[in-house]
């Protein structure tokens, strides 16, 4: 699906069309994560879901298989490769991640180079484990999984990461946890730091979280790009709000 942009003037968002939105080069990276896809939507396997937020859109079910997690929660081919493309245009420090689930947007992140560090949060025991088992299988040495709730972990990987200069945010869908979220983030940016939050229109409780976020007085451009929302804190730029449609 092309995006497109009408009316509006921006080398940066002019130049993430075409590298990340609209690039169609396609990478071993993605042949990889994709074969590992199919493979794990074979899984009959169980794992018990545990509340700490709307992470799913199915709701009311306190076990899916490991099938029902790649398909229903896990990142779709398409915003994966968007993520890949993200990491590769922006280059970043490092990565955190809130949400690993069984880590399908993890390897997006972590196979564009294997060598940039990538901490990723999940709070369920059994999601994380097979995370961590594929990272393993595949000897990646980059990830850092947390196993715990968001607000135990968070600490901890800023002690190893220290500065935050790309993040994914993609766990517990609701106005407040977002907010706080974006709140714990803050003092650890930097000019060049880049934000996504997934899933910006999931929910009435999301929607107003991307409202107030992106108006926040230290950003400076946000995309809308309706399956995630992407955060710039340039200096010297106008605000501007872009809608990628
Ligand atoms: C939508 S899934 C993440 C999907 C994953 N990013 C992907 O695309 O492959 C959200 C994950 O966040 C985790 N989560 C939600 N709220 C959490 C919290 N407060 N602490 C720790 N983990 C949490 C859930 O267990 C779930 O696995």
């Amino acid at each position: 699906m092309a995006k497109n942009l009408h009316g509006v003037h921006s080398p940066l968002v002019f130049d993430l069309l075409n590298e990340v939105f609209n690039n169609q080069q396609s990478y071993y990276a993605f042949d990889e994560i994709e074969f590992i896809k199919n493979q794990l939507s074979q899984s009959k396997n169980s794992i018990k879901q545990i509340e700490h937020g709307a992470g799913s859109r199915t709701k009311n079910e306190s076990i899916k298989t490991v099938s029902t997690l790649v398909k229903k929660v896990s990142i779709p081919v398409q915003q994966g490769r968007w993520l890949f493309n993200l990491v590769r245009y922006f280059n970043p420090d490092n990565i955190l991640e809130m949400g690993t689930c069984i880590g399908i947007s993890t390897l997006y992140m972590a196979l564009e180079n294997k060598n940039r560090p990538i901490v990723t949060l999940e709070g369920n025991p059994d999601s994380a484990n097979i995370a961590q088992n594929i990272f393993n299988k595949l000897g990646l040495k980059n990830i850092l999984l947390l196993q715990g709730e968001f607000e135990n972990t968070f600490e901890t990987s800023l002690n190893q990461i220290k500065k935050i200069d790309f993040a994914f945010i993609d766990g517990n869908h609701r106005y407040e946890p977002t907010i706080n979220y974006f709140n714990k983030i803050l003092p650890f940016i930097n000019e060049q730091t880049v934000l996504v939050f997934h899933d910006i229109h999931w929910s009435r409780g999301m929607e107003k979280a991307w409202h107030e976020i992106k108006n926040h007085p230290s950003v400076s451009v946000s995309i809308d790009v309706f399956f995630m929302g992407i955060l710039i804190f340039r200096k010297g730029i106008v605000k501007q709000n872009f809608v990628l449609k």
